[in-house]
């Protein structure tokens, strides 16, 4: 089994496992907040339309690319392009920069996890606050890298079980069980006296800043590229991922409907999490005579501050929905880093088949945790910035604003900043200039029933015009995220400029093309 290649065990199998690799950290601690801040209902509709255009089609493109060539995404990127064979590590990089924080952060939800345990088992003990824990915990960077050591063995011992061996069975079990156990916290949060505040913070347009939760609505180009980076980071999209993923599928599936699934499944967990997850922490804010300005609705601290609040205020059966909660935001992380490692797994495994060893699976997974071991320790040391670890871009007064904040945003700036907004563009560009949509729809038509020329035409205007435009958009939101509303006039003109000058490589491109 160890040189096998492997395939999903079913189709469901490959689904569960994809809505797994989607669903994750994103759809609990980004979606919820950043749709009550951006305009509700209105920001659902944004993001919806932007899902069917950009990233439905996007994923059915990855999906395509991968079972088309059945290579890891640097070899399918090789496969396929003459002059954008280099896309394929920019994919690969940028889940590797991810793993950095995903398993410290995972590393956190285990040590919650096992800290409402043994509240759970030892009621009465002394209660702290959600933020004493939350700073005891980042100041104590020993602690923090043997629980993000303890992450990365979960999932190398998954990861080394293989596709169908291990990430389809862990998903199989893993992904139910998250759905039931949202389906609890959302009942209990739902029960809270003050709950509908949460539900109109997060679905009445305009009802973040009448309410006062935020003071000022934040501009329609930044709700665009708020939606669209979201949409981005939650879909896992240009990563890599799902073009592993698809490598590994059966030719007679069909991508259209499985991309269709995933889309609307990934979605509809991150509104089920904003409504387990909001309306008990704007609840127990309200309860506790907290300003709501002063709620903490979104990033580590919702789920490190606020929610740990949130359970001790329930008294005893508090730390029960805890363990529940932390388990739940677990496995929903465990599931999208073994996706991320399978990416840098199967490139490894591809490399040593293409020189004629026989790469071990088990021995690779080993290698590459350590690879991720030794930049997650940076984070993890780091505390979230706590503990003032050095990093570059930092000190002498230069400052390069967001980035060097912390090792963690440092990593998120330029994954999910640059290399993913980037990464997307250029397959676009790819697809629709150099190789031709036609060559991909060929794959994506392949298990269809029935004629697909309406599809055919969809698929070809958005990823020719709308998904390259829209990249262009995203990758300058993000970066006027990172490096500062001062520097929006920039943002705009290197993603300007970058978008022209691709799009011009592969118009030269595919005229001499033929491999
Ligand atoms: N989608 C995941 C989330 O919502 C995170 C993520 C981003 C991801 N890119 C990815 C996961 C690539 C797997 C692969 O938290």
């Amino acid at each position: 089994m160890e040189n096998e290649r492997g395939s999903w065990g079913s189709n469901i199998g490959f689904l569960l496992a994809a809505i797994g690799s989607a669903v994750g950290l994103g759809n609990i601690w980004g979606f919820p907040y950043k749709m009550g801040k951006s305009g509700g209902f209105t920001f659902l509709l944004v993001y919806l339309a932007l899902a069917v255009f950009v990233g439905f089609i996007i994923m059915m493109s990855e999906l395509a690319l991968g079972r088309k060539t059945g290579a890891s995404v640097v070899g399918a990127y090789h496969a396929v392009s003459r002059k954008f064979k280099w896309i394929g590590w920019l994919a690969m990089l940028a889940p590797f920069l991810i793993m950095s924080f995903y398993s410290v952060l995972g590393g956190y939800c285990i040590e919650y996890m096992s800290l409402n345990l043994s509240n759970l088992a030892f009621s009465g003990a002394e209660v702290k606050t959600g933020s004493d824990l939350f700073g005891a915990m980042l100041t104590n960077p020993f602690g923090c890298a043997m629980f993000t050591i303890l992450f990365l063995v979960v999932c190398l011992l998954i990861v080394k079980g293989g596709i169908s061996g291990g990430i389809e069975k862990f998903n199989n079990i893993g992904m139910p069980a998250l759905f039931i156990m949202l389906v609890i916290i959302i009942i209990r949060s739902l029960t809270l006296p003050g709950a509908t505040e949460g539900l109109k913070f997060m679905f009445v347009p305009g009802y973040a800043v009448k309410a006062g939760f935020i003071s000022e609505a934040p501009g329609l180009v930044t709700v665009l590229s708020t939606a669209g980076g979201q949409m981005f980071f939650s879909l896992s999209l240009a990563m890599g991922a799902m073009v592993t993923y698809g490598s590994y599928l059966d030719k007679k599936e069909n991508l259209v409907k499985n991309s269709a699934v995933i889309v609307v499944a990934d979605t509809l967990v991150a509104l089920m999490a904003g409504v387990a997850v909001i309306p008990a922490a704007v609840a127990n804010g309200i309860a506790q005579g907290i300003a709501l300005s002063d709620i903490k609705l979104g990033g580590p601290s919702l789920l490190f501050v606020t929610l740990q609040d949130v359970f001790q205020a329930m008294g005893r059966v508090g730390p029960l929905f805890g363990v529940i909660f932390y388990l739940l935001v677990l496995i929903a992380a465990i599931s999208s880093a073994i996706s991320l490692m399978e990416v840098l797994v199967t490139f490894f495994l591809d490399r040593a088949k293409v020189k004629g060893r026989t790469g071990s699976r088990s021995k690779i997974t080993l290698w590459v945790s350590v690879a991720i071991l030794a930049e997650a320790l940076l984070v993890a040391v780091d505390g979230l910035g706590s503990n003032g670890l050095w990093l570059p871009g930092q000190g002498g007064g230069a400052t390069i604003a967001g980035w060097n904040d912390c090792w963690l945003d440092f990593m998120d700036c330029w994954s999910e900043g640059i290399m993913m907004p980037l990464g997307a563009m250029l397959m676009a560009l790819m697809i629709g200039w150099e190789i031709k949509p036609k060559s991909t729809l060929e794959e994506i038509n392949h298990g269809v029933a029935g004629s697909t020329s309406g599809l055919d035409a969809f698929y070809s205007v958005c990823i020719k015009f709308v998904v390259p435009v829209a990249m262009a958009f995203i990758l300058a939101g993000q970066m006027i995220s990172f490096f500062g509303e001062a520097n929006s006039v920039v943002c705009y003109i290197i993603s300007i400029v970058i978008l022209f000058a691709f799009w011009v490589v592969a118009l030269l491109g595919h005229s001499k093309k033929e491999n």
